[in-house]
């Protein structure tokens, strides 16, 4: 979604602005801008597109100044174009960036335009650079904006500045990320650490609703109620390497490539010989694990298909009964909360609008506890959960989800087996999932070694409009995940579906033109599963068959296109399943000439409902 950046400093911060909103790009945008502050004006360069174009429009048209904000917007009120791009200003004395909706624009609106001020754009955003200029008459800028952002109803992260005090950016926050970076004789806000990593280490975490005000020797927190408040000043350690493409086309590949090495660190230090290491899980979350008799887990997207696999491990193995849900649906269901329920929220950003207002609901609904799983230490999500699980995946960069679901997984994987160490189940099967665990990275490795086969068979896909994906158990959500991956980017239609569910419906759409891709363990669902092919085979349907090599499956590379890897065990399977998936999906993308990192309409980082 909109990435922010802002930054007050004694030298020009026109790069400053436009390298931090490069490194937000990943968030997804359909424009950009920028406003700088010198002492005689606010001067504002827009265009709708991308950041390059308006880096053009600065070459053909520079400014210069000592602070400023800029922007990348992702439309929500009003087209992708430049006149809707911010920031918006208010008769060129107050500039303002803006991420979220702010709900009630309208009244606000028709009162200023009574007061005759003239809207350029479509946007909500603004109503509040007129609005603070109208409170500005009357008082300081810094009260002009507190009383203004006091009135919005809805979600914000905020940036603003002033012809009247050329050095200060005023900032706030409800809803969207915002976080204030401390330099030396310069202060910054962005919308992640990321954007500023580049210029400091130390950063305050804003909490919701409240206001900052930077200069560049200064930094002032209020809290929502307007008191002045201290928030922690914490160091973030983060190499630009991990920002960087490494020398791959693209990082959605990088990331998929990470993914041995991220899943080492996610089990560095929490395997211990015989269990989960206390470094994993405390005594204190042990003996609340010892309360769990439900869970529920509530997600969205790729995040949430990390879920659905979990319950099949969390009622299976650990033996708990667990219900999975979408965050959307969720938050507004009016759940009934049994006794002794343990809420988990799983996200990679941690500031997913909906996981979040699940989080809170479920925080105020009786649950035993909240726990979150997440890829973004510091993030709101972290910070606001009872306990969270970090998954240690490193900056996930490209759009679509690939290393954040592995390591998710694995995670879960771990509290599976935390929750059946203490519930003292079979000793052996336990002993075998730890090892399973193991090997995980080395399975990984070996699964990224079919890179080549599956470039070749992304050939076969690329040409057709639509795909089924199959798959049965715990693989029924790596077919969704499939699915999810090939359409957000390569655009073509995709289904999951669990194969048993073929004849009650979906197999009316298969004929020679639907590539039914199925997701085939060595399990015991196995003969099931090859029934569910030979009816698709039986239409026509063209088969591509990911399957676990080890025993004797049956199944002929004559009549199906077959992609064997090792992939077995209870653990490792999905996780490693989900890997030539991921490579299918990217090489279909590559070929369609779609925009892999970023596709259309999407964005990293769902900040608003
Ligand atoms: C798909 C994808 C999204 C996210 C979803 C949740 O590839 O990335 O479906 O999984 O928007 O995001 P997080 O995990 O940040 O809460």
């Amino acid at each position: 979604m909109c990435g922010i950046v802002g930054a007050s400093s004694y030298r020009d911060v026109v790069d400053v602005i436009i390298s931090g909103l490069k490194t937000l790009e990943y968030r997804g945008y359909d424009s950009a801008g920028i406003a700088i502050q010198n002492n005689s004006s606010i001067d504002i360069r827009k265009e709708a597109g991308k950041l390059s174009r308006l880096e053009k429009l600065l070459t053909r048209s520079p400014i210069a100044g000592i602070s400023g904000i800029g922007h990348t917007r992702w439309a929500t009120h009003g087209e992708p174009v430049t006149h809707n791009a911010h920031p918006h200003d208010s008769r060129t004395e107050i500039a303002v960036v803006h991420n979220g909706i702010i709900e009630n624009y309208q009244p606000l609106k028709n009162m200023l335009i009574d007061k005759g001020y003239v809207f350029k754009s479509e946007t909500d955003s603004e109503t509040l650079a007129h609005l603070i200029h109208f409170y500005h008459q009357e008082m300081t800028f810094s009260e002009a904006c507190h009383k203004a952002i006091r009135e919005l109803d809805g979600a914000y992260a905020v940036a603003i500045c002033s012809l009247s005090e050329p050095d200060k950016i005023i900032a706030s926050r409800q809803g969207p990320p915002l976080v204030v970076g401390i330099g030396k004789n310069e202060n910054f806000v962005a919308s992640d650490t990321q954007a500023l990593i580049e210029h400091t280490d130390q950063f305050h975490y804003l909490e919701e609703g409240d206001i900052v005000e930077i200069t560049p020797n200064s930094c002032e927190i209020f809290n929502g109620q307007g008191e002045h408040i201290e928030r922690p000043l914490k160091t973030v350690n983060m190499s630009a390497d991990e920002l960087s493409k490494a020398g791959y086309k693209h990082y959605m590949l990088k990331e998929i490539h990470e993914q041995p090495t991220a899943v080492a660190n996610t089990l560095q230090d929490r395997l211990g010989d015989t269990g989960v290491s206390s470094e994993f899980i405390t005594a204190e979350t042990v003996e609340l694990l010892q309360r769990v008799k439900q869970i529920h887990i509530v997600a969205c997207g790729t995040s949430y298909h990390a879920g659905l696999v979990a319950r099949y491990w969390l009622e299976s193995i650990a033996r708990i009964p667990t219900q999975v849900e979408i965050a959307s649906e969720y938050r507004y269901r009016n759940p009934v909360i049994t006794d002794d329920t343990l809420f988990i929220t799983i996200s990679q950003s941690g500031e997913t609008a909906d996981s979040l207002a699940a989080l809170r609901f479920a925080k105020q609904a009786g649950y035993l506890s909240t726990l979150s799983v997440c890829n973004v230490e510091n993030s709101t999500l972290d910070r606001e959960s009872d306990i969270c699980l970090l998954t240690r995946a490193g900056p996930e960069i490209g759009v679509a989800s690939t290393k954040a679901l592995t390591t998710q997984m694995t995670v879960m994987a771990l509290l599976t087996l935390a929750c059946a160490e203490i519930k003292q189940i079979d000793a052996s099967l336990r002993k075998r999932l730890l090892k399973q665990l193991r090997t995980l990275p080395g399975l990984l490795n070996q699964a990224l070694a079919l890179n080549d086969k599956i470039e070749h068979i992304a050939q076969q896909i690329v040409i057709r409009d639509h795909a089924l994906f199959l798959g049965r158990g715990q693989h029924y959500p790596i077919a969704l995940e499939g699915a999810l991956k090939l359409k957000e980017i390569s655009y073509i239609h995709a289904e999951g579906y669990p194969a048993g569910e073929l004849k009650h419906g979906p197999l009316a759409l298969v004929d020679k033109e639907m590539p039914v891709i199925a997701v085939c363990p060595n399990d015991e669902l196995l003969e099931k599963l090859k029934s569910n092919i030979e009816e698709v085979r039986a239409r026509g349907g063209e088969l591509f068959v990911f399957v676990d090599h080890k025993g004797d499956h049956g199944l002929s590379d004559a009549e199906n296109h077959l992609i064997e890897l090792e992939a077995s065990g209870e653990f490792t399977s999905p996780i490693v399943f989900n890997v030539p998936l991921q490579l299918l999906a990217y090489h279909v993308a590559v070929l369609r000439g779609t925009d892999v990192d970023q596709p259309r309409n999407l964005a990293k980082s769902v900040t608003v409902e």
